[in-house]
């Protein structure tokens, strides 16, 4: 499901609770071909988002209101910037309807390792402006969410979309792709936030070469994709793990598991995602680390 999913969540049996899955960001491959003149820099990336996420619910309040919960609530609420991001979202929707707007007490299922290069923030307040659109009856057309959802961060239009896609500019032109066989994903993060400006900064090179070409017709096999993406990387690997060394372990653990077809860091890290053959390798493999790694968060999901 992705953040465009909506489940009224008659099935809770409270009335007035609407649900949205805020599915993790996950960058297959990211090179980075430029810099703007504003500092953000200009990439080539394909994205997948797996059932692997936060959840996000709303129903009546008095005021707009967040409550943190799950596993990555009390680092959400140290860090703070990702919880501001859901209530800065609610806030910026609100600007769009000329008439006061009733109050909504938000609760984040905090599933998601912060800061750690899956978007779960962005994914957060994306699903907080589909979530809000329709529990406040707004429907501003898709440019202009859009448009609010570049204000709140780069990543965060395509978290919106939340759909498989080719990723250019700073991450607001979205090509949705088809044609990717489904696969299983093992996501491992070892426990160690990373700043994303300080792994731009470390930034070796920033004017790399455009992902490969993709197949029109997509590609027929799922190894005829692991191919594709053997020869593309991240162009932000090495400089996230100059920052946190733990990456290389994460991707060395993950590589020495004969099930993994390819295994690689996601955004600016920490976080590192392996591709296996179905959903059913990918337990297997997450259930081997969790046993080598009882320290890091592992989870393992698909992309359909
Ligand atoms: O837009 P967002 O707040 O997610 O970006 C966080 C930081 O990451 C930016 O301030 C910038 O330093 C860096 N960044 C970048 N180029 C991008 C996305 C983020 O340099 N395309």
């Amino acid at each position: 499901p992705g953040t465009g999913s909506l489940n009224p969540a008659g099935s809770h049996g409270r009335s007035g609770v609407l649900t949205a899955f805020a599915a993790a960001k996950v960058n297959l491959a990211l090179h980075v071909t430029g810099r703007r003149n504003d500092g953000y820099h200009l990439l080539d990336t394909l994205v997948v988002f797996p059932d692997i996420g936060d959840r996000l619910s709303a129903e009546p309040g008095d005021s707009v209101t967040l409550v943190l919960e799950g596993p990555f609530a009390a680092a959400l609420s140290a860090e703070s910037a990702d919880g501001d991001l859901v209530l800065k979202a609610a806030r910026l929707l609100a600007t769009l309807s000329p008439r006061p707007l009733p109050g909504a007490r938000l609760t984040l299922e905090k599933a998601l390792p912060v800061a750690s290069g899956i978007g779960g923030g962005s994914a957060d307040a994306a699903a907080a402006l589909r979530l809000l659109c329709s529990f406040w009856n707004l429907e501003p057309d898709e440019a202009e969410l859009h448009g609010l959802a570049l204000q709140l961060g780069a990543d965060v239009p395509m978290c919106l979309a939340s759909k498989t896609a080719r990723i250019t500019g700073i991450g607001e032109d979205i090509v949705p792709l088809a044609g990717i066989p489904p696969f299983g994903i093992v996501l491992a993060n070892p426990g160690v936030p990373v700043p994303t400006p300080l792994v731009f900064a470390k930034l070796a090179s920033r004017d790399n070469p455009p992902l490969p070409a993709i197949p029109g017709g997509g590609f027929e096999s799922l190894s005829r994709f692991i191919d594709w993406l053997g020869s593309t990387r991240n162009d932000l690997e090495a400089s996230a793990i100059e920052a946190a060394g733990e990456i290389a372990d994460v991707l060395n653990a993950l590589r020495s598991d004969p099930d993994v077809a390819l295994a690689r860091m996601s955004g600016s890290g920490a976080t590192c995602f392996a591709i296996t053959g179905s959903r059913r390798d990918a337990d297997a493999i997450a259930a081997r680390l969790r046993q080598t790694h009882p320290d890091w968060w592992i989870a393992a999901g698909a992309v359909a």
